[in-house]
This record gives C-alpha cells, structure tokens and sequence, in this order.
C-alpha cells in the first residue's frame, strides 16, 4: 500500500513540474500592445479573437482562394504583398501560423522591414531574388543569398530582412510566418513615415545627418508596402 502511494506521488510530481514547464512564462502578445483598464465596458477581447462555438464552424472557415491572383506591383517599391492570416481565415485563430503571396516587377523589393511575432520561410516560385536579413547590436552581421525558384530561406523572428528581383522578369514568392497576426514594422515607414513625426532632434543625430537630410526624408511618401 505504501509502496502505491509512492508511486502516486511521483506521479503527480512529474505531472506538477510539466504544468510548471508549459506555464513557465507569459503567453507571447498576438497585437502591438495591450492597455489595461479596470471596466471590461470600455475594453476589447485581446491576444487573438473571440472563439465561434465550435459546432458552428465550416470549412470556409479554414479557407482562403486568391494566392493564384498576382499582387498590384504598380507603386513606388515594385512589389505587392498578399496577405493570408487570421483576417483572411479567420480558422487561424489562436494557431500559430499564416502565409503571404509577393509579387515583384523587375528589380522591384520588399523593403527592410521586421515582422515582431514571427520568424518566416520564403520560397520563390518565379524569378531571382536577393534577399536577406542582419544580426542584432553589436555585429549586426548580414546574411545574403540569392534564390531560384524552388529555394527557401529563414528570416528569424524581429530580424531586419529585406527581399530584391535582380531578375529582368517578374518574381512570385511564398512565405510561412509563425503567427496568426506576425505585424509588420517597415523600417523607412516607421522612422521616416511616422504620424506624427519624430522630431528633427531624434533624427539628425540618431542617422548622423543634417537637418535638410531628415526633412527630404521626411517628406517623401512611403508605401505601406505589408
Ligand atoms: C494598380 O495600382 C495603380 C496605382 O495605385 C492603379 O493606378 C491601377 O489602377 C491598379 N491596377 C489594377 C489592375 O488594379
């Protein structure tokens, strides 16, 4: 008998520590930010969306059909990302994971940008691309290649990476992200394009420039490419 409840509670021990394990830290935050407030009146449902009941879910629900139709190039950067994530399908939902189409004209890019929740895996179908990503301070080391159709490569998760057609013909791309809702910060947008600016003070000493530098950047249109 003794021996029995030996072996119970060794049981429930490894049980404890595996619980302890999976709980070990926050859940990751699936939007930008989250801002307490005491009235659930004046708040919203957060990290993911509100769950359907389950006996009303459909296959549409788990279904998306446009990654045949190519992206709008024509704007300033060449290139036209479609996405497909929890606001397309909304069956990702607490799941992990979306896609993106990009199309790009020649010498057309995505530009340097960063996704916050996920790492990616981009595989071209059509064209050449450059593509790569940089290291966080102090190396902040680049890691390039050039891509076929039928190669990947990983852009880690909140890492710089960009994508370039060097190609004279159009590109298709596909890429997995590792989150329902990954975000996207485009590095120009962000810096240059905010509302409102970042000031004059910020900018000329942070990029080492002179004021007329940060105010052409400043003024220029920056596609919101993502
Ligand atoms: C593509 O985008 C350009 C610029 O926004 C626009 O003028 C053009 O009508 C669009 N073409 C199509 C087929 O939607």
């Amino acid at each position: 008998m003794a021996s029995n409840y030996y072996f119970v509670t060794i049981a429930i021990l490894a049980l404890a520590s595996t619980v302890l394990l999976v709980h070990a830290s926050d859940p990751s935050p699936l939007q930008d930010f989250c801002v307490a407030v005491n009235d659930a009146v004046d708040g919203v449902f957060v990290n993911g969306k509100f769950c359907k009941d389950p006996k009303m879910a459909k296959a549409e629900d788990f279904f998306f059909s446009g990654f045949l139709t190519p992206g709008n190039t024509s704007n300033p950067v060449g290139s036209y990302v479609t996405p497909v994530n929890v606001m397309q399908i909304p069956g990702l939902n607490t799941l992990g994971i979306s896609m993106v189409r990009v199309d790009y004209t020649p010498y057309g890019q995505n530009p340097p940008h960063t996704h916050p929740r996920a790492t990616e895996i981009l595989v071209v179908l059509e064209g050449t691309l450059y593509v790569g990503f940089v290291t966080s301070n102090p190396e902040n080391r680049l890691f390039t290649k050039v891509l076929y159709p039928g190669e990947a490569f990983v852009f880690p998760v909140g890492l710089i990476h960009f994508q370039f057609n060097t190609g004279k013909t159009n590109a298709v791309a596909i890429a997995a992200l590792s989150s329902q809702n990954p975000g996207v910060i485009t590095i120009a947008n962000a810096v240059f394009g905010s509302n409102p600016k970042i000031s004059d003070d910020v900018l000329t000493k942070a990029f080492q420039v002179d004021k007329n530098v940060v105010d052409y950047l400043q003024a220029q249109f920056w596609w919101p490419n993502n």
